[in-house]
């Protein structure tokens, strides 16, 4: 195996390339960076088939990832969660078929370990001994476990009202918490300003180029789970759009790679909570920008993100595929989480809720097609929800 096959990191705005070498952050246009793959090469050097008789996890995917050949990862066993079939919803919600890729088994419960295992492997290759992360919830939970899997210090910058499960899970890994009079948005700024005075790398949502290719492996197990073919739907929560742009590009690259049956990619939808929906309110006056969600305020956390980096990716992706943005309000979410439970068995987390919800409103107005196959994901445990459990009588 070659040393890698990523050549460079280009700007998801303007293409311009930089190395992928040393430490980045946003592109010179303060945009996310993206790999650039010799996919010829990866085509070359190895098929899916092979791929899929490696031991289990993420890490597999090794040459569509950025981390040089002999180098470990900073692993706690994240992926290859299951694709559950959801015969019952599907029939009630009236689609053919109905997919739910449940993330609930990852390290610390979340889909955040794919992206925080990525990007802490490749900032710890490149140089760095330290990190900070805003997080709206999960990602910091995720980051403060893999800093401690490595040995390293994590500092996370979370809203003050943020579940406290959360918050504690950050305590129990021996990260430093800091709470924070604001938003996610807010956090992000205070560790702008404070990441050189701890001596931290910022592992902020789209300001670093790795956590984007663990969340690429969710998209690429699908595929493989699927037999290779592309459902019609993917129907994702949304926050800072790592998941949903993640899942988007394994199935550009799967494409490229001729690994697909058909080469196409599905409606994309980008589900958020009425009470924090800037993509949303973007999509449906034409934008290419979402400007901030003022006051933003939702029971399902990981969707509290009023302005993402990643905006400009996520509306394109929702454009060129012809696909749409929703926003689910905070009752009927938890009507669908519990749904969700009663009816298949899940303990979803709200942000799943959400995308059921949503599947119902989108076929309700036609928009979903009774022949469609759907896939959602369950992007966290439930059981970290615990606000969301039925009271004692
Ligand atoms: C459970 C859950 N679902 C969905 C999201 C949104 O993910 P993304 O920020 O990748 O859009 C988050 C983010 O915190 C989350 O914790």
């Amino acid at each position: 195996m070659p040393d890698t096959y990523l050549i460079d990191l280009v700007c998801s705005s303007t293409g311009a390339a930089v190395p992928w070498e040393r430490l980045q952050g946003l592109s010179a246009a303060g945009r996310p960076l993206v790999c650039r793959y010799d996919l010829p090469r990866v085509a070359a050097s190895v098929d899916r088939d092979a791929i899929a008789a490696r031991p289990r996890g993420m890490w597999r995917w090794r040459e569509l990832l950025p981390l040089p050949g002999g180098h470990a990862p900073v692993s706690l066993g994240e992926g290859d969660t299951p694709l559950l079939a959801t015969p019952r919803l599907a029939r009630e919600l009236g689609v053919r078929r109905l997919w739910l890729k449940d993330e609930a088994g990852e390290p610390t419960g979340s889909f955040k370990a794919r992206g925080i295992s990525a990007a802490v492997t490749m900032a710890l290759h490149l140089g760095a001994r330290a990190f900070a992360v805003p997080s709206a919830g999960n990602a910091g939970g995720a980051l403060a476990a893999y800093a401690a899997r490595a040995g390293v210090p994590a500092h996370v910058f979370v809203p003050r009202d943020t579940p406290e499960v959360n918050q504690r899970e950050v305590l129990l890994f021996g990260a430093q918490l800091h709470r924070i009079d604001g938003l996610i948005h807010d956090c992000g700024r205070v560790v702008a300003e404070q990441r050189e005075a701890l001596g931290a790398f910022d592992l902020s949502t789209l300001k670093e180029p790795y956590r984007l290719e663990g969340k690429k492996t969710m998209g690429l197990e699908l595929l493989e789970q699927l037999g290779w073919r592309v459902p019609d739907v993917v129907v994702y929560p949304t926050g800072g759009g790592t998941g949903l742009i993640g899942v988007h590009a394994a199935i550009a690259a799967a494409a490229a790679l001729g690994w697909l049956d058909e080469a196409r990619q599905p409606r994309f939808v980008a589900v958020q909570a009425s009470g924090c929906a800037p993509i949303v309110r973007a999509f449906e006056r034409g934008q290419d920008e979402a400007a901030l969600f003022e006051g933003a305020h939702t029971c399902a956390s990981g969707l509290r993100v009023p302005k993402a980096v990643g905006d400009r990716m996520m509306l394109q992706i929702l454009r060129s595929t012809g696909g749409t943005a929703i926003a689910i309000d905070d009752d009927t979410l938890m009507d669908a989480t519990r749904e969700l439970a009663r009816s298949e068995g899940i303990n979803a987390c709200p942000e799943a809720g959400a995308c059921i919800a949503a599947i119902r409103r989108l076929r309700a107005s036609g928009w979903l097609r009774a022949d469609d196959e759907v896939v959602t994901f369950n992007t966290g445990a439930g059981t970290k929800y615990v606000e969301q459990l039925p009271p004692l009588s």
